[in-house]
């Protein structure tokens, strides 16, 4: 009988484009699930949108549009990205979905009636970006400790979940069940830091914005994202909704994958909830780590970014999916350099992979016309390869079980590299120089293709477009779950010609090409920055800008970039020092009109008042020139 199978990601916040360390978790849950396909089991596979709060609600209106409009356009991108990475998800939950809302309500009336919600005041240090309330002692500076962002101090009415009633359960289920959190440094850093020191009850609603699912009764009240979002976990099986059947039949969940920054509200307020509920808690969180480019994580604020669509586009799906779970061990932090990312595609892809498959079907095409056949004939490379195959596997198995996909790589790869050796080892073109050994040679050729079979088959969670390319070239049908493996065929047909399924790539020139892609998202990046930069017209306003007249000019008598003027405003004359002595002789600039900022606090630059600033422009080759406005009135304003 089938065993059912229900694996989540996070759901994601509509930023404006997913970057590879967000398909990371995604990509991730997506092997998984194939995985455990393979091996038999019904397997749901939830991914989605976060979609409300207070920084979704900002964005909008900077945009000119309704929160859901803005929302709308990049969840359709988000999900453009799962498709075109492959991931094979059952449902993707958008937090705006009618039975999610609906649902969410229903949680938040039950905790409500049972007690484990009440109604109090919350006066306290706020983070907008990543909507959560922060406590004073691990405020760093005023700013949030997870994003550095400045702190905003609040005072507002607010539910809360009752969460110190649920502490002592909480603990004792952490202890007693060893695998509740992966990997296990975490659990000790969360019990020791947060949970031991005394968990305080959580603001679970907000009245300071209107973008979020409303408190049923009491409008005013909007209910806190992360409540609204974990539920998600459970509303899209149908819990208190219409259908619940598909809750009845996954709930609790196998796995939430989540990145470590987020564990605390799996590992906390989640099973709160659920324990408030009466839900059974979910069987385990496994918390991996970032994705880091050059130590930092990749992140589209600080511009250290590359977009899988790049990668996809010009070197294949397959490969991110590969290159993600076998260069980061799952759980620690990794690194994407599009060096090591080139040298795995040679490396393991065309190299190790490549060539075994396209060795084999030449060699079968060669010898036997391109069909061979089973034999009972065995030698000791056989037994070997065999043995290989059994170990390997059992290994791989045992780390997939752990979520260590990239020692299951590893393991894999042990296999391909000994396929390869088998060639070595038996050398099929010396025996097909003898006659007497055709049934040898023949039941070697069967050995290989059967070895690429198991490994395609293997490798079929990670890269399931390869596979399928392998599956073609040795021309079987799509093998559908490993049991399958253990029967043997009786023969085996490849295609005549094929070609590799991984060419070798110059290494020089295209992890150029990477990086200068990396270098084109970081300038864009600057370049938004720059543009969020952008004040409002009242700050403009504040600035007075007036047209002034040199009225006389000479360096300063301490510094030789500077110089000393005197600026005729109309109804006054300022002395403005300015860094203009190498490009301007000040004879030259005797009864110029001029731009000056005029309202400026005086300093003193090098012993001298400056009560003012000339503006200027640089130019291209790196010279600095005054804006000169001869043809306006001294005086004036400008508007
Ligand atoms: N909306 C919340 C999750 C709510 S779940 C009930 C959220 N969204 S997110 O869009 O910021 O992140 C989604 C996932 O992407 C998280 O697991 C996060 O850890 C992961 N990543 C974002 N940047 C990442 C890297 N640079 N590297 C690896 N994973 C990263 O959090």
């Amino acid at each position: 009988m089938k065993k059912n199978y229900y694996i989540t990601t996070p759901i994601y916040y509509p930023s404006a484009k997913l970057h590879l360390g967000h398909a990371y978790t995604t990509i991730a849950g997506d092997v998984l699930k194939r995985y455990k396909q393979l091996q038999g089991y019904d397997v749901f596979y939830l991914t989605g949108s976060d979609e409300h709060g207070e920084k979704i609600e900002t964005k909008a209106k900077e945009n000119g549009v309704t929160p859901k409009a803005y929302v709308d356009e990049i969840v359709a991108g988000i999900k453009d990205l799962w498709e075109l990475l492959d991931i094979d998800y059952d449902r993707f939950i958008r937090t705006t979905d009618v039975d999610h809302e609906q649902a969410v309500q229903k949680i938040f009336d039950r905790l409500k009636e049972n007690g484990d919600i009440y109604k109090g005041e919350y006066e306290g240090l706020y983070c907008v970006s990543c909507e959560t309330y922060v406590t004073p002692s691990s405020a760093v500076d005023g700013k949030c400790p997870d994003c550095g962002a400045t702190l905003e101090t609040v005072k507002e009415e607010t539910y809360f979940l009752k969460c110190s009633k649920y502490v002592d359960q909480l603990v004792a289920h952490m202890e007693a069940n060893a695998d509740f959190i992966l990997p296990e440094s975490r659990k000790n850093e969360l019990l020791n830091n947060f949970i031991k020191p005394g968990l305080q009850d959580l603001a679970v609603s907000r009245t300071s914005f209107k973008w979020g699912i409303p408190v049923k009764g009491d409008e005013d009240h909007v209910i806190y994202v992360w409540i609204d979002a974990l539920s998600n976990y459970i509303t899209a099986l149908g819990y208190l909704g219409e259908d619940d059947e598909l809750f009845a039949k996954y709930w609790p969940a196998d796995v939430h994958l989540v990145g470590k920054e987020i564990i605390r509200f799996h590992v906390i307020y989640w099973p709160i909830i659920l324990m408030a509920l009466g839900l059974e808690l979910s069987k385990q969180i496994f918390a991996h780590g970032w994705l880091l480019m050059d130590q930092d994580k990749m992140s589209k604020s600080k511009g250290n970014v590359i977009y899988p669509e790049y990668l996809a586009e010009n070197y294949g799906v397959d490969t991110i999916r590969y290159y993600l779970m076998r260069e980061v061990s799952f759980g620690d932090d990794g690194q994407f350099t599009p060096d090591t990312y080139i040298t795995r595609i040679n490396t393991d892809l065309a190299n190790d992979l490549g060539n075994l498959v396209n060795r084999t079907i030449s060699m079968t095409n060669k010898y036997f016309g391109g069909t061979v056949k089973s034999h009972n004939v065995t030698n000791e490379h056989i037994t070997w390869l065999h043995d290989v195959q059994t170990k390997e596997l059992a290994s791989l198995n045992a780390n997939m079980d752990k979520l260590y996909f990239s020692k299951a790589l590893e393991d894999l790869w042990r296999l391909v590299s000994a396929t390869n050796k088998f060639i070595d080892l038996t050398s099929p073109w010396a025996l097909a120089k003898d006659e007497s050994n055709t049934e040898l040679l023949e039941a070697v050729m069967y050995e290989l293709l059967k070895s690429i079979e198991i490994i395609s088959t293997y490798a079929k969670p990670f890269m399931p477009a390869t596979a399928a390319k392998i599956e073609e070239q040795i021309n079987i049908e799509a093998v559908t779950s490993f049991e399958t493996l253990e029967v043997s065929r009786e023969t085996y047909n490849v295609l005549e010609t094929v070609s590799p399924i991984y060419p070798r790539l110059e290494k020089e020139v295209e992890v150029e090409k990477i990086r200068a892609e990396m270098q084109r998202g970081m300038d864009e990046a600057k370049a938004k920055l720059a543009k969020e930069e952008e004040i409002e017209f009242d700050e403009f306003k504040k600035v007075t800008m007036k047209v002034g007249k040199i009225v006389s000019c000479e360096t300063h008598p301490n510094a030789n970039k500077l110089l000393k003027f005197q600026i005729d405003l109309g109804n006054e004359t300022r002395q403005i020092i300015s860094g203009l002595a190498n490009y301007y002789e000040p004879s030259e600039l005797i009864g110029r009109h001029v731009q000056v900022v005029a309202n400026l606090k005086p300093v003193k630059l090098r012993g001298e008042l400056s009560e003012g600033m000339l503006l200027t422009t640089d130019t291209a080759d790196g010279k600095i020139k005054l804006i000169f406005l001869d043809e306006h009135e001294v005086g004036a304003e400008l508007l």
